[in-house]
């Protein structure tokens, strides 16, 4: 069904840390992307995704999050541990679902739960042309720098509040 309204629908979503048994979901929802998003989340057309996910699920460190519509898997951002208390980010929401903010939600989670954890910073590769995550950086004072085919933001997590955006 196509949504004409101007209006964002009200979508009652949940989030969790996702785990190992997660895998194949996770899978699961790189494998049903366009084009399109998996250019914008690699950064180029990358396929493997079966390894990619083990890999990330493979180092405790890692932190991956979920967004889910009941029992749907929505979307996923990694948390890649770099250094103690920084992490490096990358967020997907699966296609028919972007662009009502669950994007925005998603990360004011994950960056409640890094904070209460204790990390201190977090940063993210994107493409200049990527406007919903510039979008985003912005909305979470993050400060972008932005070179040649390459923008990275960078969040100061303890000198930012989410709590406008939880829930
Ligand atoms: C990037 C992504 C995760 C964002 O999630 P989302 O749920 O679609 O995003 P949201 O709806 O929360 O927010 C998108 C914001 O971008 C803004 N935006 C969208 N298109 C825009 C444009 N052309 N110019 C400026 N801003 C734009 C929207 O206005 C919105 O901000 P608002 O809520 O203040 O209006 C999602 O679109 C996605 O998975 N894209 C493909 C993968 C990707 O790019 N990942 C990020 C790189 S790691």
């Amino acid at each position: 069904m196509i949504d004409m309204s101007i209006a964002k629908p009200l979508v009652k979503l949940e989030f969790r840390e996702l785990k190992t048994g997660d895998e194949r979901v996770v899978i699961d929802l790189y494998n049903s992307l366009s084009n399109e998003s998996i250019y914008y989340r690699f950064r180029g057309f990358f396929k493997d995704f079966d390894r990619y996910v083990k890999s990330v699920f493979s180092d405790p460190r890692n932190i991956v999050y979920g967004a889910f519509i009941g029992k749907e898997l929505v979307g996923v951002l990694e948390a890649v541990y770099l250094s103690d208390g920084c992490y490096e980010m990358a967020i997907v929401v699966k296609d028919n679902y972007q662009g009502r903010g669950i994007g925005t939600r998603l990360v004011a989670y994950a960056i409640n739960d890094l904070k209460k954890r204790g990390a201190k910073t977090l940063i993210a590769h994107t493409t200049p042309d990527n406007y919903r995550i510039l979008a985003i950086s912005r909305k979470f004072k993050g400060i972008i720098k932005c070179m040649y085919d390459e923008c990275t933001s960078i969040f100061n997590l303890q000198a930012i509040s989410v709590d406008q955006f939880l829930n």
